[in-house]
């Protein structure tokens, strides 16, 4: 019988507490979805790790082993149709992403980034933020494009900025929002709710049911 859960494919390069989040999701009950396969250009991340321990196909891709990004992105991608993957999640994947990469996968692949975008895109986030003196930041999830992370917004949540933060407590307390709004908005793709609109995209209802 053909699976109906959506089949996402993961890459990441960290410590792969976005995966953990997605998968406790999943083994919850909470989002109906699968990760087929788990990519990183890190061979001892913890992201891999992680997939290896739930029993997931857990592949690096050793950036030495190819010539350029696109014959990288290429087999990248080639990985991704094979296991049959339906929506391609970057969560801290640390690697540009060329067409040959987002192009096989457009309007099915989301990142994670820890600003309220369009707000501080790029690398240090966190520390951006600090150097503005915002008194307010967060993370959104955005569909994958051309551009550096100014995709189409699928769903943010913002938190304070304290007096005395420092990147990495800002980044501590961004991510437990990331952890929240990362499978849902797998959930959202998994429901077949987002729908490009304008420069955006459309739920049809309000974000507001946490995964
Ligand atoms: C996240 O903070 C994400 O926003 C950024 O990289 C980090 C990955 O964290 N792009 P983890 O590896 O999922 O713990």
């Amino acid at each position: 019988m053909p699976e109906a859960r959506l089949r996402v494919g993961v890459m990441a390069s960290g410590k792969g507490s976005n995966l953990q989040a997605i998968l406790e999701a999943i083994d919850s009950g909470k989002l109906s979805a699968a990760v087929a396969v788990v990519i990183s250009n890190k061979e001892g991340s913890g992201a891999l790790e992680r997939a290896r321990g739930a029993g997931i196909p857990a592949i690096f891709l050793d950036p030495k082993n190819f010539d350029d990004r696109e014959t990288y992105d290429t087999e990248a991608a080639r990985i991704l149709t094979e296991q049959r993957v339906g929506l391609v999640v970057l969560a801290g994947y640390m690697r540009l992403v060329g067409k040959a990469l987002f192009e096989p996968f457009r309007d099915r692949m989301i990142n994670i980034h820890p600003s309220l975008l369009p707000a501080f895109a790029g690398l240090h986030a966190q520390k951006q933020a600090l150097e503005w003196g915002a008194k307010v930041s967060g993370c959104t999830v955005h569909l994958v494009d051309e551009t550096l992370d100014q995709g189409a917004i699928i769903i943010q949540a913002a938190v304070p900025v304290l007096e005395g933060d420092t990147p990495e407590t800002l980044q501590s307390r961004i991510q437990k929002e990331e952890h929240q709004i990362l499978p849902q908005a797998i959930r959202f793709f998994a429901e077949g709710r987002v729908k490009r609109e304008g420069r955006g995209v459309s739920l049809g209802r309000s974000p507001d049911a946490r995964v």
